[in-house]
């Protein structure tokens, strides 16, 4: 594992774009594991910003997304993939076709699930999966639990998720209960992973998920074992 400190958000942002556009100039076809939230804005500021000024190509890269609302249309402006592309696809010159977020509005869940797997193996796994981290532990929406989940499910979102993301739309009622989120396995067998944390609140759950048990109860643990794991924080750990 790399612990990379950052002195500022903007560090932070600019320290994993950096990584994430050095992966798209080494392998220019290559399978990026995006996430959302507020954590990951910044970075994508930057890579729309280089994109454009030093003409970053994204034409044949290929992206999946960790997670989307079960029952949100695309078109919510809390859906992930309004989120996706109002902050990066959008401005980038990214092929629409080749980016995927799971569909929360597919009629049949547990098939969109399996689907969303064979997609991501059918294009050879992740090469450079992006992770923030919830304050309950969680990446992608993997919440805590009795044991880590494989594939692609769908969550109920625990309580602290909902109040968490709440901030995000007109009332609490609103937040959708149910998610889809890839699983343990697709993340951990991407061949590099970036975490971001920033935000003194994070310090407890990133400090534990980096040096506590290896625990399903804290889902974000797991990523000790990765062999290739870069932290990019402001978090003084
Ligand atoms: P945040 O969310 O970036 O909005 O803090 C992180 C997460 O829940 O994974």
């Amino acid at each position: 594992m790399k612990i990379i400190k950052a002195t500022n958000y903007d560090e932070m942002s600019k320290k994993a774009a950096s990584i994430i556009a050095a992966q798209v100039v080494l392998k220019p076809n290559c399978v990026l594991g995006l996430a959302t939230g507020s954590t990951p804005l910044g970075t994508y500021k930057k890579l729309v910003e280089w994109h454009n000024s030093i003409d970053l190509d994204f034409s044949n890269v290929v992206t999946f997304n960790l997670d989307e609302y079960v029952g949100l249309d695309p078109n919510h402006e809390q859906s992930y993939r309004y989120y996706m592309n109002n902050n990066l696809f959008n401005m980038i010159n990214i092929k629409m076709e080749n980016t995927h977020v799971p569909n929360g509005m597919a009629p049949n869940i547990e098939e969109e699930c399996a689907n969303y797997d064979k997609m991501i193996s059918d294009f050879g796994g992740i090469d450079l999966q992006l992770l923030g981290i919830g304050h309950n532990g969680h990446i992608g929406f993997n919440e805590p639990g009795e044991y880590f989940q494989k594939g692609t499910h769908c969550v109920t979102l625990s309580e602290k998720t909902i109040n968490a993301n709440s901030r995000f739309f007109e009332s609490i009622d609103m937040v959708p209960r149910k998610a889809i989120t890839m699983g343990m396995l697709a993340i951990m067998q991407a061949k590099k992973i970036v975490m971001i944390a920033s935000g003194e609140d994070k310090k407890e759950i990133l400090g534990k998920a980096l040096f506590g048990p290896i625990t399903p109860r804290v889902p974000a643990s797991i990523l000790q074992i990765h062999p290739d794991l870069t932290v990019i924080t402001t978090i003084s750990l």
